[in-house]
């Protein structure tokens, strides 16, 4: 039987994985990928104690898995963009099909790394980058070739879900929730990246570029985090009959594309809003098949090792065959893909949930409508709350229909300036996920 040598550089959260995956599938993975994948050697620079390496190769130099000359494939795994992009590159420049769970590295220098990889007449996997264990890398190029996708909008990042989702039916608190996420291995190295919506941001704009044949790019990609949600929305939200999860959407439109990921209000009757704890689930509509979801989870030891070990079976199957027949890396050559406008968020329209604090008196109400009529938004539904006893204001939270930010944007400036009016004017975007 053929023999196909893996060489893995990091043997964290998802290497450990990879490795306990492979030891205990192996007969079953070499029938699928028709020969011996062997790991013949593992760079990491601390052993791990979930992962018994029996008689495994190890060296605490990464770089010499990328020049081992026995090695067919390096599957990178120690994340980050910097010793991350020189690893790549030289498992690359070493003939080495590569492997790769990183998305902020795809985000950033795919481009680089596939034309590179392309030139070299080799492959580089990424299914793991985006949506931990679910194929929607393989769904976007492979299983929808045939569709105009319209628009794609997912719940993309598995710790903001998990905090979300604590904190909505736990009634849980922000920083015990994210502790937990890391100890279970679910948030990145640096926190932030999750919580800010960097790593989303990285994953949508790979989705984007399959989705829309655009090259990849970060930039002008909006994007906000979950650090200002107040579990009073959280809770409003409810009331009002909508789930507020953290989404990375991107909308083909006649002027462009819209790139966005932020908090979004979405209606509990919505599939993705029962989408709880670390799950992840990719909506796709797209013009022949109508919509699909994909769900699923989204982090973690094993099922990001799933997405792993099924490209390194990918590159297996398909490496001894012509470059020509494999799949590329967006989907389509890479002289194929063509730029698109962005859209700025100024120009995007969806439904908008409104919070701010008024004085509670008459006429207080009917100012603020009129700043909303005049800005030429109509309101769908409007809620006042009361504040903590012995306060003579209210919360009043307020529902629009769909309408363009910037009109949003002038209509809370006004509000903002209105004498009766405490505080700023906070607002959530809202997606009804059900319209083409
Ligand atoms: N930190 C990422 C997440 C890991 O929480 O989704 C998977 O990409």
């Amino acid at each position: 039987m053929r023999v196909v040598n893996i060489g893995i550089c990091g043997l964290g959260t998802v290497g450990s994985g990879v490795y306990n995956v492979i030891s205990r599938n192996l007969a079953a993975i070499n029938a699928r990928a028709n020969c011996e994948i062997k790991i013949a050697q593992i760079g990491c620079r601390r052993d791990n104690p979930d992962c018994a390496l029996s008689t495994t190769p190890v060296t605490r130099d990464i770089f010499e898995v990328a020049k081992n000359p026995d090695i067919n494939v390096v599957v990178e795994l120690i994340g980050g963009t910097t010793t991350a992009y020189k690893l790549v590159m030289t498992a690359l420049e070493n003939g080495k099909h590569v492997v790769t769970a990183n998305k902020a590295l795809i985000a950033e220098h795919g481009m680089e790394i596939f034309s590179e990889a392309e030139s070299r007449g080799l492959m580089v996997c990424y299914e793991a980058a985006v949506a931990g264990g679910i194929p929607i890398i393989k769904s976007l190029r492979e299983g929808l070739s045939a569709n105009r996708v319209n628009w794609l909008a997912g719940i993309i990042n598995g710790t903001t879900n998990f905090i979300l989702s604590e904190m909505d039916t736990k009634g849980r608190n922000f920083n015990d929730v994210l502790i937990e996420a890391q100890e279970k291995g679910y948030a990145e190295a640096d926190p932030t990246f999750d919580v800010e919506g960097i790593d989303a941001s990285h994953k949508l704009a790979i989705l984007a570029s399959i989705a829309f044949s655009t090259p990849l790019s970060l930039k002008g990609l909006f994007t906000e985090g979950i650090t200002k949600l107040q579990p009073q929305d959280v809770a409003y939200a409810r009331e009002l009959g909508y789930a507020i999860k953290h989404l990375g959407i991107a909308r083909q439109t006649e002027n462009g594309v819209e790139l966005r990921v932020h908090p979004t209000l979405v209606p509990q009757r919505s599939l993705i809003a029962g989408v709880n704890d670390v799950l992840n689930a990719v909506m796709v509509n797209a013009d022949a098949v109508g919509t699909t979801l994909f769900y699923g989870p989204g982090a973690g030891s094993e099922p990001t090792a799933s997405s792993v070990i099924a490209d390194i079976v990918d590159v297996a199957r398909n490496m001894d065959s012509y470059p020509d027949t494999w799949v590329p890396a967006l989907g389509c050559k890479l002289t194929a893909l063509k730029e698109q406008p962005l859209l700025g968020i100024e120009e995007v329209e969806t439904g908008f949930y409104i919070r701010f604090s008024a004085l509670d008196k008459p006429g207080v109400l009917s100012n603020v409508t009129k700043i909303m009529a005049d800005a030429g938004i109509s309101i769908e539904s409007i809620i006042q709350r009361d504040q903590p006893a012995g306060e003579s204001y209210v919360n009043v939270i307020i529902l629009t229909n769909v309408t363009k930010e910037k009109c949003l944007d002038e209509a809370v400036e006004h509000i903002e300036q209105l004498e009766t009016v405490r505080g700023p004017v906070n607002f959530i975007r809202v997606e009804y996920l059900d319209q083409a």
